[in-house]
């Protein structure tokens, strides 16, 4: 479901810093502090494992350990949609595995929806005729060292139509855990219609504390089971999500409607992420859809663009392309450990726009060890080199000439103020400072603030 075409709610405007560029760093920490320990008061202590930013207090618990990097894996949805197959579900663990993406860090092995047949007499959930014997296909994913996902929906049927999960909560989950199912994505679907607007009828407030309830009763089921399974919020970002999702448990959080594969819908996903990134942290992330690399109308540099920007975001890295057709340069941009390795960063912080000049966007992201990723994206189509872009290490708080790696030339590179840019339409410099010379003191209010 996608609430931009069907007029719905969606992820709302941010403010976007851009005179104080480093700022919200620092005040994004201190916010989650303080909303750490208020979320955990209310939660009695059962507050999740996996909300727990670095710097939140220390509670016995209960709940299981999920990864509190953001998930890496492959969903079947982007390419497959409808006619994913258990064969489809073991190709895509083979080739992780062949393709070498399992080795750079892709573990997740997501069946997204239309597995789902029919409840039996006790309520049970069956596989449909595709799926034929769904833990044999959990313990073979299992058997190539890769964990797996399922899909589901708090309301009666997923958005294709499936069985969901509504009144089965606890017995779905219970069956998800028997099966050896590591990860839950739970889309709203048809919780709006069929519970929602039924139940409060034009009372939007209602409605939204109905959506919040059924997300918090499947994160208590599966809690309830003890297995570890990565907790995935598909509600499109109603309701500012990003605000109340670890408090459900949630390990990740759709903020958009669906992506689709082509730059325009990246790039709208992309700006809509301005001014989340406070809320995303080690165990809790946004979630602004899975990848599209390789597939659609995506170009070279439009694929790159994408895979540097999620690493920007800490996004979860879901590959969903044709994976026993991938083309090699889709599985080098796939396999990039340096870009990797940003998204994967443990200090947990998604990446800000800092600031944009015309169609040029510049992002920052804070790394462990006091490192800095900064991201140059070209949006536009005609700018050349009798006007290049200037790069302004100021506005970035950096002091003077840095040394740093182009991440997708692998080659060391100075970047200096002013330096005149010129990339190529739809395309990235992604670079890496490991020691970033910051500005000591910057003129009055403009001074940065970095947490290092
Ligand atoms: C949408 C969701 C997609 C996919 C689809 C399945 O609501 O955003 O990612 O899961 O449902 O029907």
């Amino acid at each position: 479901m996608n609430p931009n075409k069907a007029g719905g709610i969606i992820a709302q405007t941010r403010d976007n810093g851009i005179e104080f560029p480093l700022k919200s760093f620092s005040k994004g920490s201190t916010m989650r502090i303080f909303a750490s320990l208020a979320l955990a008061a209310l939660a009695l202590f059962s507050f999740s494992a996996s909300s727990q930013g670095p710097l939140a207090p220390k509670v016995q618990l209960a709940a299981p350990q999920v990864p509190q990097v953001p998930p890496m894996g492959w969903n079947s949805w982007n390419y497959y949609a409808g006619k994913v197959d258990d064969k489809a579900i073991r190709a895509a663990a083979d080739q992780l595995v062949s393709t070498g993406m399992k080795d750079a860090g892709y573990t997740y092995v997501n069946i997204d929806d239309t597995w789902e047949g029919e409840r039996d007499a006790n309520g049970v959930l069956h596989t449909n005729a595709k799926f034929p014997d769904m833990k044999a296909l959990a313990d073979y994913v299992h058997s190539k060292g890769l964990k797996i996902g399922i899909y589901s929906s708090p309301g009666p049927k997923t958005c294709g139509g499936y069985a969901g999960s509504l009144g089965h909560e606890e017995q779905d989950a219970k069956m998800y855990a028997a099966w050896g199912i590591d990860y839950l994505k739970y889309d709203l679907c048809s919780f709006i219609g069929d519970v929602m607007e039924k139940e409060a009828p034009n009372d939007r407030p209602a409605q939204m504390r109905l959506m919040i309830d059924a997300f918090a009763k499947m994160d208590k089921a599966l809690k309830a089971t003890g297995r570890p399974i990565v907790y995935s919020l598909c509600q499109y970002g109603w309701d500012s999500v990003w605000e109340w999702g670890p408090s459900v448990g949630a390990n990740l959080w759709r903020t958009t409607g669906d992506i689709t594969p082509d730059w325009d819908r990246m790039y709208v996903i992309l700006s809509q992420q301005e001014g989340l990134e406070k809320y995303a942290g080690p165990g809790h992330w946004n979630d602004p859809d899975m990848l599209e690399v390789g597939n659609g109308k995506l170009g070279y540099g439009e694929n790159r663009t994408h895979f540097s920007m999620w690493a920007m975001l800490a996004a979860p890295l879901l590959a969903g392309n044709d994976l026993p057709n991938m083309k090699p340069e889709i599985k080098a941009i796939l396999t990039n450990r340096d870009v990797i390795a940003i998204d994967q960063d443990p200090l947990g912080k998604q990446g800000a726009r800092i600031y944009s000049e015309g169609e040029v966007d510049v992002w920052a992201r804070h790394l462990s060890g006091g490192a800095l990723a900064i991201a140059v994206v070209n949006a536009g189509s005609d700018r050349y080199s009798t006007h290049p872009f200037h790069l302004n290490l100021r506005k970035l708080g950096l002091a003077g000439t840095q040394t740093g790696k182009d991440l997708w030339t692998g080659k060391t590179m100075e970047l200096k103020d002013n330096m005149p840019l010129e990339l190529t339409s739809h395309d990235v410099l992604l670079v890496r400072l490991d020691a970033p010379r910051l500005l000591a003191a910057a003129p009055s209010k403009t001074q940065p603030e970095v947490s290092r």
